[in-house]
């Protein structure tokens, strides 16, 4: 019976510590005060990452990522919804497939996570327009405005968005728990339009507390127009202080400190968007931008926000950061992966960052008193000025935060000190090490569980009440000492189990000292209070604890990959967890005695029979001495991957033949344009104009020569990396770079009159004077500028022929683009190439006739087809990321579009970026099955084209989701 009621009163004492994250089907109510959001009057540290489900085109994989966020101590994921994913045209809107957003937020929902739901209408992102559709760029009325025209557009889209956000509300029972109002809208704002998107909000339903995100510091939209027309609930600030030189990795805060302001007294302090991973603006590779932006940097930057700030509310700019597939890139800052250097990469691989996330996402969901603090006098460092600290403390349970760091930011060394510390339950001496660009967060007086932690020098990751005891984790820099003080009513029994532990007891403490080296357990026992078992670890011992709810209380798992969740039934203990070969260790609540592994731990979680009957393994257990249960886990099998071999060619660019039947192309023929570039030459030859709006546009211009013309002159706008190839009478005549002429960020600067300019001598004897000449050009469109300036002039610059002119003789124009909107693919996959337009990069497209050849052999001007296809049988029951590699060097006259299964996967060449490899996300691939891959190869000179290709996995493990 005591051990009964032991049990019920651990469980009880749990539920009391967790912060909760959203239940599926309660109503509740979301407030904030100055200190923190709130769920029915519950405080919780929002703890959120960012993730782009539109750069991540498999509904299955959004889960993975998602239960990645929750296993990190996520508690919220920020979500932007692109306008332009969803809208190919006005007044058409899709969210079927890999566009359901509301399957969206109910996975978000089954995985445990708030939402902040960022509709926009303006999202910036780096994606095509800043999310907003290319058709908005015919439509009068500013962006970003109340102005007519704009105004009609953008209530559209959030009369489609927010009905589908509202029903997922924390006050519907779902995950929504903030409404987000457009994005660092910091220059040529207006009032009224930022009031009308709340307005439009509350009327479709959104209750939850508004917010925005503000940029570049405070003195903007949410400070100057607090309490006037367009002020949101909850503003918040987002901060970049690592800046996005990928380059320069070594880089230590050059924009700034990073704490976030407070802006108002009545709400809490929110980092919106807090810098988690960079774009790759200097083509240095992700790699570099997860250096930049990597656990040296979190400790740091993100410890001291919390502490000098207060802050309870962050959402990271990236969590996972994915794939610029199709034609969803904003062309001047990224390329087509959009890896962002983030905690989890493209591949959805875990990286020693996504370690930092889980120590210190732990720490918040535990230690629930950090949702309301004050500042307080901070404990001195005697010994060493070189290490400085600040404190603050929650004014009802007295719990203080000492943020220890070095003094000047930039030090490198490692220095010690003893901290002198007035603490609640008594003055303590103890001592500290902090090494160089790194900080921690120590705790005083805080009820751990049924403990008492008077102070400690080690940091706290986690506690559970398991099985009517306490299981903590603390951890430290490798080598360093640490000290931590525990109150007891009388001397408590000190087991030691393993590592150097000294303990001590006297006046009702007891005090254990010890240097932080691999994994000490400690268990004490009697003293007045249930037992404890301490693991105090190095920081990279410390990374290797999971922790999960079940229904009977917390597990705690020491090894595997990723634990996603754990159910407790009779005496088995299922992990729902990604394994390689290794040591599992875990501590759950009796009667556990059997560990399963396995993909899923819940059958017919959210409703879905998610993996049912698949295989779990029993992991053969042994009892520790630390009560856990221990065990190995079985390697993956070996996953073999196909030659990519059977190529199959095909050249294209039928059209700059002179008798290419256009007749049914649209007639370019306007004389005016909504744009705010005047064209320099008329017709408009603007592909925007003509509804065609990504990828490839195709122009044939047919004129009848004087014979005196000697010259072509023409211009393009393709966005950077873009170009645009000419032929005359069917003769490839050469091409030219598009114009970009976007990012001056300058608005006193004038449009550049000659963007993209390219002249081509027209060669003897091609002219037929007094018949009919055809110029056909082939333009690429690399997407659309951002509209972060809200002028218009970037976001509405036009992509296409800009001037066109043959010696003056008048021309009639025939543009083509993509034929239709591919219903499954969505808007952003397939732009007006030939094979495009006729399926040639579908997966059921018959290519027999084709020739067969590899995609090495010499290219011709234009476009050339590469087809092959594979079978993969991938072993079940795991995950292993496909990517494709191009081997040899790319060369800057050719560029590469890739198609899987027919879905364009992104683009290679030495123009487009840096970028040789490339994912093939599971659900466009086809795991168990056949799988097409074309490649449409636009060359500029013959060359040889773009060489091997292979598929690789980023990685193997048992699990997966
Ligand atoms: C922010 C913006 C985001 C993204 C980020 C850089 O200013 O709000 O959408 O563009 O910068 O990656």
């Amino acid at each position: 019976m005591r051990r009964l009621l032991s049990v019920l009163l651990a469980l009880l004492l749990t539920c009391a510590t967790l912060t909760a994250p959203a239940r599926a089907g309660t109503a509740r109510e979301v407030t904030y005060d100055q200190y923190s959001l709130m769920v029915d009057g519950r405080r919780i540290v929002l703890q959120s990452a960012e993730f782009h489900y539109f750069r991540l085109p498999s509904q299955e994989l959004w889960r993975d990522v998602l239960e990645k966020f929750r296993a990190a101590g996520f508690n919220a994921v920020s979500l932007y919804f692109s306008w332009a994913y969803h809208s190919p045209a006005p007044g058409v809107y899709d969210f079927g497939g890999v566009r359901d957003v509301d399957r969206l937020l109910r996975t978000a929902r089954e995985a445990g996570l708030y939402v902040i739901a960022r509709p926009g209408p303006y999202i910036n992102a780096e994606s095509t327009g800043g999310g907003f559709p290319a058709w908005l760029k015919t439509v009068p009325g500013r962006g970003r405005s109340f102005e007519p025209g704009y105004r009609e557009a953008y209530r559209e889209w959030l009369h489609r968005i927010n009905p589908i956000i509202a029903r997922h509300q924390v006050t519907n029972g779902g995950p929504v728990i903030l409404y987000n109002a457009e994005n660092e809208y910091q220059v040529n704002t207006d009032a009224a339009y930022m009031q009308d998107i709340q307005d439009q909000a509350r009327a479709d339903g959104i209750t939850v507390p508004i917010t925005t995100n503000d940029c570049c510091d405070a003195g903007s939209w949410s400070s100057t127009w607090a309490t006037g027309p367009g002020a949101v609930q909850i503003p918040g600030v987002d901060d970049y202080p690592q800046s996005f030189e990928c380059a320069n990795p070594e880089l230590w805060g050059p924009w700034g400190e990073g704490l976030t302001e407070k802006l108002r007294d009545d709400i809490p302090v929110f980092a919106a968007e807090y810098q988690a991973g960079a774009i790759d603006v200097g083509n240095a590779g992700y790699d570099r931008c997860r250096q930049l932006t990597g656990p040296a940097f979190m400790k740091f930057f993100y410890k001291n926000n919390l502490i000098q700030t207060g802050a309870t509310m962050f959402s990271y700019y990236m969590g996972y950061g994915g794939t610029n597939w199709g034609w969803l890139a904003q062309p001047n800052d990224v390329y087509t992966s959009y890896d962002y250097g983030a905690a989890i990469t493209e591949a959805r691989r875990l990286t020693p960052k996504y370690d930092e996330f889980k120590r210190q996402g732990y720490f918040l969901e535990a230690v629930t008193p950090l949702a309301k603090t004050d500042a307080v006098t901070s404990p001195a460092t005697s010994g060493n000025a070189a290490l400085t600290t600040v404190a603050r403390a929650n004014p009802d349970t007295g719990t203080q935060f000492v943020l220890v760091r070095h003094a000047d930011r930039a030090a490198t060394g490692t220095d010690s000190a003893t901290l002198d510390w007035a603490a609640p339950d008594g003055r303590y001496q103890v001592p500290v090490q902090v090494k160089g660009r790194d900080a921690h967060v120590l705790v005083a007086g805080y009820d751990l569980g049924g403990q008492r932690l008077a102070v400690s020098t080690s940091e706290i990751m986690t506690h559970a009440a398991i099985g009517g005891r306490d299981v903590a984790v603390l951890y430290g820099t490798a080598g360093s000492p640490g000290a931590t003080v525990l109150r007891y009513s009388s001397q408590p029994s000190v087991k030691v189990l393993e590592g150097a532990v000294r303990a001590a007891y006297g006046g009702g403490e007891l005090r254990l000292d010890y240097a932080h080296d691999g994994l000490a357990r400690v268990l004490v026992t009697g003293g007045g209070r249930r037992p404890m078992l301490l693991l105090i670890g190095t920081d990279e011992e410390a990374a290797r604890f999971w922790r999960a709810s079940t229904a009977a209380g917390p597990v705690l798992v020491r090894g595997t990959e990723l634990v996603r969740s754990a159910t407790l039934r009779g005496d088995v203990v299922r992990l729902a967890a990604d394994t390689v070969a290794g040591e599992v260790e875990v501590f759950a609540p009796p009667p556990a005695r059997r560990v399963e592994v396995g993909p899923r731990a819940e059958i017919g979680r959210g409703g879905a029979a998610a993996s049912q009957g698949a295989a779990h393994d029993e992991v053969r257990v042994t009892r520790t001495a630390s009560g856990s249960l221990l065990g190995v886990t079985r390697a993956p099998a070996a996953a073999k991957l196909p030659e990519l071999t059977g190529w199959r060619a095909r050249a294209e660019a039928p059209e700059a033949a002179p008798g290419f039947d256009d007749s049914r192309w649209t007639a370019a023929d306007h004389t005016t344009t909504t744009s705010p570039h005047p064209p320099r030459t008329l017709p408009v030859l603007y592909a925007d104009d003509y509804g065609f709006h990504y990828g490839n546009v195709w122009y044939r211009g047919h004129f009848t020569a004087t014979g005196t013309e000697t010259r072509i002159d023409l211009n393009a706008i393709t966005g950077l990396r873009g170009n645009y190839l000419v032929w005359l009478n069917g003769r490839y005549l050469g091409s030219a770079a598009g114009g970009v002429q976007a990012d001056s960020g300058d608005q006193s600067t004038p449009p550049n009159p000659d963007p993209g300019p390219g002249h081509f001598d027209i060669p003897t004897g091609l002219l037929k004077p007094g018949a009919d000449n055809v110029l056909a050009v082939l333009v690429a469109n690399m997407g659309h500028n951002d509209d972060w300036i809200a002028d218009d002039l970037r976001f509405k610059q036009p992509r296409g022929l800009v001037a066109a002119s043959v010696g003056g003789t008048p021309i009639a124009w025939r543009i083509q683009g993509a034929a239709g909107v591919d219903r499954v693919r969505g808007p952003l996959s397939t732009g007006g190439l030939y094979g495009e337009r006729t399926g040639w990069h579908l997966p059921r497209y018959q290519d027999r006739s084709w020739k067969e050849t590899a995609p090495a052999t010499p290219l011709t001007p234009g476009v050339t087809w590469y087809r092959t296809s594979f079978e993969l049988d991938l072993p079940k029951g795991q995950d292993v990321p496909v990517g494709l590699r191009f081997g040899g060097d790319p060369s800057p006259e050719y560029r590469v579009l890739i198609f899987l299964n027919g879905w364009n996967v992104g683009q290679y060449g030495a123009d487009i970026g840096p970028q040789r490899e490339f994912s093939l996300p599971a659900g466009l691939l086809d795991e168990h099955g056949n799988n097409t891959l074309a490649l449409a190869v636009t060359a500029e000179r013959p060359v040889a084209g773009p060489g091997p290709l292979s598929l690789f996995a980023y990685g193997n493990v048992r699990g997966g989701p």
